[in-house]
């Protein structure tokens, strides 16, 4: 069994689509907008082991945090909270880090908090859902002080 403390966080590149698209389709059953993106400057990905991944994008002292996710089977091993660590810890003091997650993920509600993200907003009526209301988008917001 691959131990969390020996996997080190590596870039995605536009070469990676073949495991990286069924990476993102396993975590959010919907095709990935993110890879191609990776042209732009701002944007970078990260992966763990091919099992986990992650897209920021950049600008001056603020980093978005646009998505993240890990393969069913290799959940709650502490992989997701290990990359957000990383990029958390490349980051200068004072740089701020913001992100939405619907308000009904528990799961990453929980992540982030754990991280040291606040609330900081809410965006009403933000994710449309295939039947019924569109669900809250959670504004969170992390700032490094230290
Ligand atoms: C959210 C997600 C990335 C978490 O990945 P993970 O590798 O399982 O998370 P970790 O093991 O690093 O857990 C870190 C913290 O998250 C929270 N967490 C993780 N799984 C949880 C669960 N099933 N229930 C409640 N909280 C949970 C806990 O606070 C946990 O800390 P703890 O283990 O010390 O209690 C993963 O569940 C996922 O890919 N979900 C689908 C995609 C998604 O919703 N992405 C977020 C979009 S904003």
């Amino acid at each position: 069994m691959l131990e969390l403390q020996n996997i080190k966080p590596e870039p995605i590149t536009k070469g990676d689509a073949s495991w990286y698209k069924p990476l993102f389709a396993a975590c959010f059953c919907k095709e990935d907008p993110w890879l191609e993106m990776l042209g732009d400057d701002k944007y970078e990905g990260f992966h763990m082991n091919r099992q986990a991944f992650v897209f920021i994008s950049a600008v001056d002292d603020s980093t978005d945090i646009l998505t993240i996710g890990v393969y069913p089977e290799h959940r709650k091993k502490g992989l997701a909270k290990s990359l957000c660590e990383w990029v958390l810890n490349k980051a200068p003091i004072g740089h701020s880090f913001f992100l939405e997650v619907e308000c009904t993920n528990v799961v990453a509600i929980n992540l982030y908090i754990k991280l040291g993200f606040q609330e900081i907003s809410r965006r009403r009526g933000y994710y449309p859902q295939p039947v019924g209301y569109a669900l809250d988008a959670v504004v969170m917001r992390y700032k490094k002080e230290f």
